[in-house]
């Protein structure tokens, strides 16, 4: 009799070690009493693990505590609710001449003001139209794209409130004088658009919208749209020649 209550002890207190997490892999638990009798009860845990970052620059971007840097903000993958972080104002010399102040998060601020200074000096005047945009300042802009090209067209060329990467303070549309200082499909193959795109990989930033990718991105090309991620996440998607929506999802790594 006292045997049959301690082996259900056993078990419960296997049971219980894996509901709290004891263990976090997947395999089989095994527990080895020390009494006279040799028993062996195997518990397989049924709850999902949180799934893990994958890639290496993730990995170490979690370790570094700089992991909001490489957050998803997709069509898949909505923003935490009011996720707003905080920025700062660019100053005006990088901003399209009249336009409306402009804010990133600090990194992406320092990164973009030393790319469009090294674009300068290469001379090529790069300059911001767009950057950081609240969740209710991507209400109006995709209301206002709704208004001007219907639902579908919008889709395609704007994100869901709680969707953009401009959200996260880390994105910017720029333009030149080469494409009227628009947002243009054009500027890619202007001279300040292949600095652009040759370059920015160096200074932290990836192309979220590259040509011929609508399918895997969800958005029509978008030279302009540029998003910091740091530099290791940037070098790693340029060396992946994957979109950046896959090396954050971690697809070049398989499994
Ligand atoms: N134009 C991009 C997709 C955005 O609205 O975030
Ligand atoms: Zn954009």
């Amino acid at each position: 009799m006292m045997r049959q209550i301690g082996l259900g002890l056993l078990v419960v207190g296997a049971l219980l070690f894996v509901a709290c997490g004891g263990d976090e892999d997947e395999s089989p638990v095994t527990i080895q009493p020390t009494s006279e009798a040799t028993v062996v009860a195997t518990v397989v845990p049924t709850a999902t693990p949180e799934p893990e970052p994958v890639t290496a620059c993730v990995q170490s971007m979690v370790s570094d505590g700089t992991e909001h840097l490489v957050m998803r903000a997709d069509k898949e993958q909505a923003l935490p609710d009011g996720y707003t972080p905080e920025v700062v104002q660019l100053p005006l010399a990088y901003i399209l001449a009249g336009w409306t102040e402009q804010y990133l998060i600090p990194e992406a601020a320092e990164a973009l003001m030393a790319m469009l200074d090294a674009a300068t000096e290469a001379g090529h005047v790069i300059v911001v139209r767009s950057s950081y945009r609240s969740y209710d300042e991507q209400v109006a802009t995709f209301a206002y794209w709704v208004s001007q090209v219907g639902q579908e067209q919008a889709e395609r060329e704007s994100a869901l409130p709680g969707h953009s990467e401009h959200q996260l303070g880390q994105t910017v549309d720029v333009t030149s004088a080469a494409v009227g200082w628009q947002l243009s499909q054009a500027l890619g193959d202007t001279p300040e658009g292949v600095w652009l795109h040759a370059h920015l990989a160096e200074f932290g930033f990836a192309l979220s919208y590259p040509p011929g990718e609508e399918e895997t991105t969800g958005y029509i090309y978008e030279p302009w749209h540029l998003r910091y991620v740091g530099t290791s996440c940037a070098t790693e998607w340029q060396a992946s020649g994957l979109t950046l929506i896959e090396v954050l999802r971690g697809d070049h790594l398989g499994g």
